[in-house]
């Protein structure tokens, strides 16, 4: 996920730097990019240090923590202003509410109170891009990734698929939407450094489905472009999540995103076929050895019972290279015209960047690796 970049606002330089030094602990989410010391030097640096988040004293000279934030938020709605006073400054905390701000905080600052109110409320808050400029009419694509067998890189595959739409031709702008509806057992959380953050039990928990605006704070971002649905902690939770959410959650949030991308659940449970039903085309990953090649057979007859058009339903060979595979050639024979890609084995890139929750493509290598490589010219026919 991109930093949350804060700017500190405190006329006492010592609440500053302790501040600071709790963010800093935590760079992994947050990078200060300034303090100031009083109202007008914020309004000074805001246009200049370009912050998510002013973290805001209320008492200040010069010009007052609320006048600043009036200022602030009409002139630069983009940025979240998060106020801070002392106990027992109610009144205030009102008018700040007022004045444009989202989120409160009582000084002196307790280290979770602080990381989590500025992770939520940028979650909550933070300038959500419409759907890509220049293309208005353009219809939202559903792609589910699916697999016949498990472990074949099917999650992996659709995770570096998600941070790679928008990498092919004339599409840098487009917003994408990454669902784990392996409700049981999804590992986007994991394979994308994201575990604790908010998933879609949560968001039913809280009774959230009514609009996009209340979904929003659950569609947690992990770039620019990608923003992720995320599966329940633990398998119990995937219970709660029936078809008819899925209904309103893809409904609602359809419009606002380019692409949608699933990483489905392995059995053909209403969930799943939903996922199926809507997508405009699903990705059977296989690997190439005889049980994933013979289930992702049997898997294509299940698509072809399903009346599924044989445009929508697309292999991909993952972990190719692999000593003992079958032969590329003999396994794309068998699949004809389902096959899309072939991607290849990279056991060290690949299984370093899932241990370190760090995917593939969302870095920015000067000279892409094979595996990344290879990603992206199949997120490219995919969306061909
Ligand atoms: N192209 C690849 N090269 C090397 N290793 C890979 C590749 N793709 C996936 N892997 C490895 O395979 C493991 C399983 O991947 P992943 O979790 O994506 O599979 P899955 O099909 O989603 O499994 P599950 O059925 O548990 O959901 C990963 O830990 C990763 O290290
Ligand atoms: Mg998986």
């Amino acid at each position: 996920m991109d930093k949350i970049k804060v700017l500190i606002a405190d006329d006492v330089e010592e609440t500053r730097s302790l501040i600071a030094k709790i963010l800093e602990l935590e760079k992994g989410k947050f990078q200060v990019v300034g303090h100031a010391a009083d109202g007008l030097e914020v309004l000074e640096l805001v246009p200049r240090l370009k912050p998510d988040v002013v973290l805001m004293d209320i008492n200040m000279p010069k010009m007052n923590g609320l006048l600043a934030t009036e200022a602030i938020t009409s002139k630069h709605p983009e940025v979240i202003v998060v106020m801070m006073s002392v106990q027992g400054e109610n009144e205030y905390l009102r008018k700040a509410m007022f004045s444009g701000a989202k989120e409160y905080l009582i000084k002196p600052v307790e280290y979770d109170s602080l990381v989590g109110t500025l992770v939520e409320t940028y979650a909550k808050y933070r300038p959500r891009p419409r759907k890509a400029e220049g293309a208005p009419d353009k219809e939202t694509k559903i792609f589910a990734f699916y697999s016949a067998k498990g472990g074949v890189g099917k999650s992996v595959v659709a995770v570096n698929a998600a941070l790679s739409m928008s990498r092919c031709k004339g599409r840098e702008k487009t917003r994408t939407l990454l669902v784990d509806l392996d409700l049981k057992y999804g590992d986007l959380g994991i394979l994308m450094g994201m575990n604790d953050r908010k998933n879609i039990l949560d968001m039913v928990d809280g009774n959230q489905l009514e609009s996009f605006e209340s979904m929003s704070e659950y569609l947690v971002p992990f770039n620019d472009q990608v923003d992720v649905l995320l599966a329940p902690k633990s398998p119990e939770g995937g219970e709660y999540i029936s078809r008819g959410v899925l209904e309103k959650v893809f409904g609602t949030v359809k419009k606002h995103y380019d692409y949608i991308l699933v990483d489905t659940g392995v059995n053909y449970d209403e969930t799943t076929l939903y996922a199926l039903d809507v997508a405009d085309k699903v990705v059977l990953v296989s690997t190439l050895d005889l049980p994933s090649v013979k289930n992702t057979k049997l898997a294509i007859n299940v698509m072809g019972t399903l009346q599924y058009s044989r445009e929508k339903v697309k292999v991909v060979l993952n972990r190719s290279g692999e000593g003992a595979g079958l032969k590329e050639k003999e396994i794309a024979e068998v699949f004809g015209e389902h096959m899309l890609d072939i991607l290849p084995s990279d056991p060290k890139a690949v299984s370093q960047s899932v241990n370190l929750g760090s995917p593939l493509c969302a870095r920015k290598a000067a000279i892409p690796g094979r595996f990344m490589k290879k990603i992206q010219e199949m997120c490219c026919k995919l969306d061909a």
